[in-house]
């Protein structure tokens, strides 16, 4: 979708860049309106011959948790931004993750799962599909792909990582991982949240599904939640019949028409959050103030090369880890002297979100690097406001700090 070949169409992926299709894609034109309505309906007019059809089925429409106009406009956007056959939206990005689980394990069934992942899969594996389906988890650094493969079992069916982890920013080789789940026989399943498109298509170095947690970059205005799912029809398919119909979390029409808006600007907003977040994680590492920087686009970053050559130089996402000097109280009182920078617990907003976070981490502190477990770290969310503000609240916080 970069190089624009032949005449633009705004109907044809194929034929636009980047910004083209955040503009247009999905976009579904009708009563003369030029943008896709909101359609704020629960049910759709049915066929004479409704006695036949299946209402677990999906497709067309008949029923809003089946699916809906927003739903499908803003999957058919999603689906050809990560260069993915088809896509599933969700009410949130952890009923899009859970719904992949749903769908694609049975009990019984053996995962390999990154040892820092979002709090809601950690519980999923550790705690609520294992006792609940005796579905087993093997925790992997998965920097370590020796230990990836070591780890992989006859029954394996699925290997799930984060491009960018969330919060440590340890970036995941999405190529090595895909050759070797697929060796195995089993399913690359990537959350893509920290990376969307255009910054990364997990699809393209072999992973089979994309998740996305829309409420974050995707959006990109703190306003609605939302989840998304991307791969292929043989593999989405299954997810949007048993997840989508059978168990039921919905995108609302509503939430789908914000997520639709908010993604018109993704790829210029993500310029902006991508060259601000690597000049305040180049002054953080440069101010004395700073006990450690975590962001792949600083080449002490353990994988700043691999970052670079995956995301083709584009960018390195937009959430920094830090800690200032001192111990935990020191945490909080930087936290609370920043006077622009709000303190919340999301990310990929317009508005610059930071968050104070524990020593160690969920899964214990053996899975962190070492700097993480002195006092925890801050995780600093950049949204769109200028550098230099952004490096004049933090300097200013540090100022309070050291009188
Ligand atoms: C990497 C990642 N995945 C998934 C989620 C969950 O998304 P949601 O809050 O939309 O359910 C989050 C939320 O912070 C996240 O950071």
């Amino acid at each position: 979708m970069t190089d624009s070949p032949g005449t633009p169409d705004r109907n044809d992926p194929a034929t636009l860049g980047e910004q083209s299709w955040a503009v247009h894609g999905g976009n579904v034109r009708g009563s003369q309106a030029i943008r896709t309505p909101l359609v704020m309906a629960n049910s759709y007019e049915l066929p004479e011959d409704a006695a036949t059809r299946s209402w677990s089925e999906p497709g067309g429409l008949f029923y809003a948790r089946n699916g809906n106009v927003n739903q499908h406009a803003l999957e058919a956007k999603l689906a050809a931004a990560e260069g993915g056959e088809d896509a599933v939206v969700f009410a949130t990005g952890v009923a899009a993750l859970h719904a992949v689980f749903f769908t694609h394990l049975r009990a019984g069934d053996h995962v390999v799962v990154s040892t820092v992942t979002y709090e809601a899969v950690w519980r999923l594996f550790t705690e609520l599909l294992p006792g609940r389906y005796g579905i087993e988890a093997s925790f992997v650094d998965v920097n370590d792909l020796d230990a990836v493969r070591a780890a992989l079992r006859p029954d394996t069916r699925l290997v799930h990582v984060e491009t960018i982890a969330n919060p440590t920013t340890a970036v995941a080789d999405i190529g090595a991982l895909a050759a070797i789940a697929h060796e195995a026989g089993a399913l690359l399943t990537v959350d893509g949240t920290f990376t969307p498109p255009p910054l990364y298509r997990p699809l393209a170095d072999g992973a089979d599904l994309v998740v996305h947690s829309l409420t974050k970059f995707i959006n990109g205005h703190g306003d609605a939640m939302g989840g998304a799912v991307v791969g292929a029809h043989a593999v989405v398919h299954p997810i949007r019949r048993d997840a989508l119909v059978d168990t039921g979390g919905a995108l609302s029409p509503f939430n789908a028409w914000m997520i639709m808006r908010g993604s018109v600007t993704l790829p210029l907003r993500l310029r902006q959050h991508l060259a601000t977040a690597q000049r305040v994680a180049e002054f953080l590492e440069g101010h004395p103030g700073v006990d450690f920087v975590a962001y792949p686009g600083l080449a002490s970053h353990p994988q700043h090369e691999l970052a670079r050559r995956q995301f083709g130089g584009r960018g390195y996402g937009a959430v920094l880890a830090f800690a200032v000097r001192g111990d935990l109280a020191a945490q909080a009182r930087f936290v609370s002297a920043l006077r622009l920078i709000t303190p919340a617990g999301s990310l990929g907003h317009d508005e610059t979100l930071i968050v104070q976070v524990a020593p160690g981490g969920r899964g214990g502190d053996e899975h962190y690097p070492r700097a993480f477990h002195r006092v925890g770290h801050l995780r600093l969310a950049i949204g769109l406001e200028d550098a230099d503000d952004l490096i004049a609240d933090l300097t200013q916080a540090f100022d309070t700090q050291e009188s």
